[in-house]
């Protein structure tokens, strides 16, 4: 088994490619037998239950952890990276926090503060909150102002844990349409950890599904409709069908679903959701979650 972080062939399509990855902490297993790709342009959502592993997963592929077992290969030219808590600098206006990478990448003064500023009006800041440092931020504005920080460098792949926990139901739908007009501009990879399937359904191409203990996928959703024409209605129904799956519900450790609940009605046959069983079975697995409708 090959070991470590490696560059990808050249010539080949920019993707994220895990591959049988394992990771323990002293002596827990966290991961195991984790494998997928994200090519660029798609948008990948992992969910999971609380402690399953989906920010220790989003460290390796971001290289911020070492590799113990497994292969992580990313060959995005850029990548950015948006922590679960803000991690802004306390001693650094708004503005400067979002303009950091630019600066890291020599981009002039005045550049990356016209940048930075223009993107974290796009985010719904004001004037003037950019001139505020993080203690006097509210949680959602912290947040709006790490996902622009990440947003500002206009990167290949964007790595996100949880980006739109801290905000409320319009700020996200705004925010949603701006990731995924950035996304389709750019041809973005972008792997997304969320705790809500709404959002998961509302957003990516496809969702990979995490049970604990180690934390393992146990399933691969594909979502059959380009993301910018899903409706509330699609959304809706598709997050209903991915709740009344067995494996969803065994990760979340919510009890089978009731027969009536569990007949989800189509609303258009083949643009919905498709489970994609595993190709081979989870390395890892320990009873618990199985795919399954
Ligand atoms: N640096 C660390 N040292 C030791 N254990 C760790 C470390 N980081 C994470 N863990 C453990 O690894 C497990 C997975 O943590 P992780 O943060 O990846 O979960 P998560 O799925 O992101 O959870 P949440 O949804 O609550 O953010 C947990 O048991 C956690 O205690
Ligand atoms: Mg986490």
């Amino acid at each position: 088994m090959s070991i470590g972080t490696l560059p990808a062939a050249a010539g080949t399509q920019h993707e994220l490619r895990i591959r049988a990855l394992d990771h323990a902490f002293g002596r827990d297993e966290v991961l195991a037998g984790i494998d997928f790709r994200l090519r660029a342009g798609e948008v990948v959502a992992l969910v999971g239950p609380s402690g399953c592993g989906k920010t220790t997963l989003l460290h390796l592929a971001a290289g911020l952890l070492t590799v113990q077992a497994g292969e992580v290969s990313n060959s995005f030219s850029s990548t950015a990276f948006m922590f679960q808590q803000p991690r802004l600098l306390p001693w650094k206006t708004a503005l400067d926090n979002i303009a950091l990478g630019l600066k890291a990448a020599c981009v002039g003064r005045d550049e990356r503060h016209f940048r930075a500023r223009e993107l974290a009006l796009r985010l719904g800041l004001a004037h003037r909150d950019l001139d505020k440092f993080p203690h006097q931020l509210s949680g959602g504005m912290q947040s709006r102002v790490a996902l622009a920080r990440a947003l500002v460098l206009a990167p290949e792949l964007l790595l996100l844990d949880e980006p739109f926990s801290a905000l409320d139901v319009g700020l996200k739908e705004e925010l949603y349409r701006l990731l995924l007009a950035q996304q389709a501009e750019q041809g973005m990879g972008v792997l997304m950890i969320t705790h809500d399937l709404m959002e998961a359904v509302r957003l990516s191409d496809a969702i990979l599904v995490m049970a604990p203990a180690p934390g393992r996928i146990v399933c691969r959703f594909e979502l059959g409709q380009p993301a910018a024409s899903r409706d509330d209605a699609w959304v809706y129904h598709h997050t209903a069908e991915l709740l009344q799956t067995a494996a969803v519900r065994d990760s979340f450790g919510l009890p089978p679903a009731v027969p009536a609940l569990a007949a989800v009605p189509a609303v258009r046959p083949g643009a919905g959701l498709r489970l994609v069983v595993p190709a081979e079975p989870v390395l890892g697995a320990r009873g618990g979650a199985r795919c399954g409708g």
